[in-house]
């Protein structure tokens, strides 16, 4: 697996999952700009690593710091001015790598014995202009699964959610692709809430792991709250990690989707049409459901296995 992410306090937790499950093989890491700049997207992403345990471990790779077409408009109310905002975090974190995330793509694809899962967390911009620059390289890629989208309403327009939004033809380029690909939208990630119960399990794990996933999940709760009115944060990013794992995590749909690239205010809407209405052919699996209670065992088994190998006790 490759992930690709914006981190994000979701996405940090999609990367706690990807290093934590031993069913996991996580080849690299690339991030993108989304939910911040990228400066703060891979200093977050290296900063979980460490956390983690694995920092210098696995090769890290920045890649697009803008959207192919347009502005970035980055998520600080959401995700804090530092993209990870809560928990103090200064720490000593890993290297850069320095080649370009589409450059470290496509080494790890090129190199690895079996096809090569990409997991994506972020706007798909990476994604998108390594299928673009190294289509040779789409053989060796066994699926993509992107967290994106939705088969209903969005998040950051009324109808387009914040990934795709962000870039909607990066997206456009990836479900036109013609490679295995997997949506996991809004439509069932928002059912995978933070919830009071959650954060205090992430607490009593007494490792510092938990405890900082704990202080993020509580930042993140406040910011959900605030801006769109959650009880409870929805952590979309892990459940696309998850759905690799254990395919049954999500009940999937074989449909075609769309990107709306040029609506007046539908831009970056994802179309999907569930009752084959277009007469087109289906490009995506699209989550259509979510087994929320063995989603939550996978990760919470993961955070557990690596707070308590990391040996740092939680501070007091
Ligand atoms: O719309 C939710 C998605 O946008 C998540 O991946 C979140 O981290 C942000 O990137
Ligand atoms: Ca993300």
């Amino acid at each position: 697996m490759i992930l690709d992410c914006d981190p994000g306090h979701d996405d940090a937790l999609a990367l706690l999952l990807a290093v934590g499950d031993p069913r996991v093989r996580l080849l690299g890491v690339t991030t993108v700009a989304g939910n911040q700049t990228l400066d703060k997207t891979t200093r977050n992403a290296l900063k979980v690593l460490a956390l983690a345990g694995v920092g210098g471990e696995l090769p890290v790779a920045a890649g697009c710091d803008r959207p192919l077409v347009g502005q970035l408009v980055v998520a600080e109310d959401i995700h804090g001015a530092s993209g990870l905002d809560g928990p103090e975090l200064e720490l000593p974190v890993g290297p850069v790598a320095t080649v370009h995330a589409v450059e470290l793509m496509r080494r790890l694809i090129t190199g690895s014995p079996e096809p090569v899962t990409l997991v994506a967390t972020g706007p798909l911009t990476n994604v998108a202009l390594l299928l673009r620059c190294h289509p040779e390289v789409l053989p060796r890629v066994r699926r993509v699964v992107f967290m994106g989208g939705s088969t209903e309403r969005g998040n950051t327009t009324p109808y387009g959610e914040f990934n795709v939004v962000t870039d909607p033809e990066a997206a456009d380029i990836v479900l036109r692709s013609g490679l295995p690909t997997t949506m996991i939208g809004l439509n069932v990630t928002h059912r995978a809430l933070a919830t009071t119960e959650i954060i205090g399990e992430f607490r009593s794990m007494g490792t510092r792991l938990g405890a900082i996933c704990a202080d993020l999940m509580t930042f993140f709760a406040g910011t959900y709250r605030r801006e769109f009115g959650f009880e409870h944060p929805p952590v979309h990013d892990p459940i696309a990690v998850a759905a690799v794992i254990n395919p049954a995590v999500v009940e999937t749909f074989a449909a075609p989707v769309s990107v709306e690239l040029g609506g007046t205010h539908t831009r970056g809407a994802t179309v999907v049409d569930l009752h084959g209405r277009t007469g087109r052919a289906p490009n995506a699996d699209v989550a259509v459901s979510l087994d929320v209670q063995a989603f939550w065992r996978l990760l919470m088994t993961a955070v557990r296995a690596l707070g308590a190998a990391s040996t740092q006790p939680a501070r007091r």
